[in-house]
């Protein structure tokens, strides 16, 4: 089987540039492409502190002549979420399937991202969190909410280090959404100040700090006892290694089609 050209935004962040050193070091697949605002025309394994692996950093604005030309099938998009919203319809007009990782997409941004994947016959990805344990605690969510009813009052913590740029995580949201899919009707309250008496809320709360990776604890709340589903990130590596798996996994999938990471998982 030959292997899948895989091109990265955001190529020279914190993620982009560990996704460059787990793709060159997995078999059936390769950096064909890499686009930054920054080190433009430098070479991205230099970057990635893999040394050079003759694939400059190219300019955003060339995202689709180069991911053409680069024979990309694929473009894994880690940055933010104005230039996710700007390249992934550019791409998929290109005929490159998607990996989306960036966080904090508005609900109309989401909606242009599926439009495009969905007009131009492409497949994409588009998961807050490449962990394979999150599905779990996803689940694990679902069968609390489900099981426990909407009389438990719900609080969503997560934590997260000093530069993350959006609040509350994506990962958060999921959840939120989902327990409000099993139990309806609950608004969501982010952060407390002031006088504010409960209602049929789901609480959501950040912390931002040092280099935590990323925690979340959903909390079922109820009279005399606390139910709590907690899933801690201890390193990256478990997003860059989910993030590949999806890139490698999402070219063999039905074009026309956003995927989730749960379908990654289910094979
Ligand atoms: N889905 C997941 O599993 C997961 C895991 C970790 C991080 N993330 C998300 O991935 C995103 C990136 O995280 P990070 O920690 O790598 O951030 P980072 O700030 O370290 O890296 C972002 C990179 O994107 C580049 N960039 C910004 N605007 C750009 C543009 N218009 N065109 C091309 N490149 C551009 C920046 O120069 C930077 O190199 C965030 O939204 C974060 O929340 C998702």
């Amino acid at each position: 089987m030959s292997e899948v050209r895989a091109a990265l935004v955001g190529a020279c962040g914190r993620m982009g540039q560990m996704i460059v050193r787990r793709i060159m070091a997995t078999e059936g697949i390769t950096v064909a492409a890499a686009f930054d605002l920054l080190n433009v025309g430098k070479d991205v394994g230099e970057v990635a502190g893999i040394g050079k692996i003759d694939v400059p950093v190219s300019d955003p604005a060339e995202l689709g002549p180069v991911l053409r030309e680069s024979g990309t099938e694929v473009l894994l998009d880690f940055t933010v979420a104005a230039a996710t919203a700007a390249n992934a319809p550019v791409a998929a007009a290109a005929g490159v399937n998607l990996i989306i990782g960036t966080t904090g997409l508005s609900a109309e941004q989401k909606a242009a991202i599926v439009d495009s994947v969905t007009r131009n016959n492409v497949a994409a990805v588009v998961s807050s969190n490449y962990s394979i344990g999150v599905g779990a605690f996803f689940k694990l969510c679902r069968d609390a909410a489900r099981y426990l009813g909407p009389d438990y009052d719900v609080e969503i913590v997560e934590a997260h280090h000093n530069q993350k740029k959006d609040a509350p995580s994506g990962t958060a949201l999921t959840a939120a959404d989902i327990v409000r899919e099993e139990l309806g009707g609950k608004e969501y309250v982010y952060g407390r100040s002031g006088v504010c008496p409960r209602g049929k809320e789901i609480g959501i709360h950040s912390i931002r700090g040092g280099d935590i990776v990323g925690d979340h604890t959903v909390m079922f709340i109820g009279n005399s006892e606390r139910i709590e589903v907690r899933h801690q990130a201890h390193s990256r590596e478990v997003f860059v290694g989910g993030a590949v798996m999806a890139a490698q996994w999402v070219v063999r999938q039905k074009k026309g089609v956003v995927y989730e990471m749960s379908d990654v998982l289910a094979g």
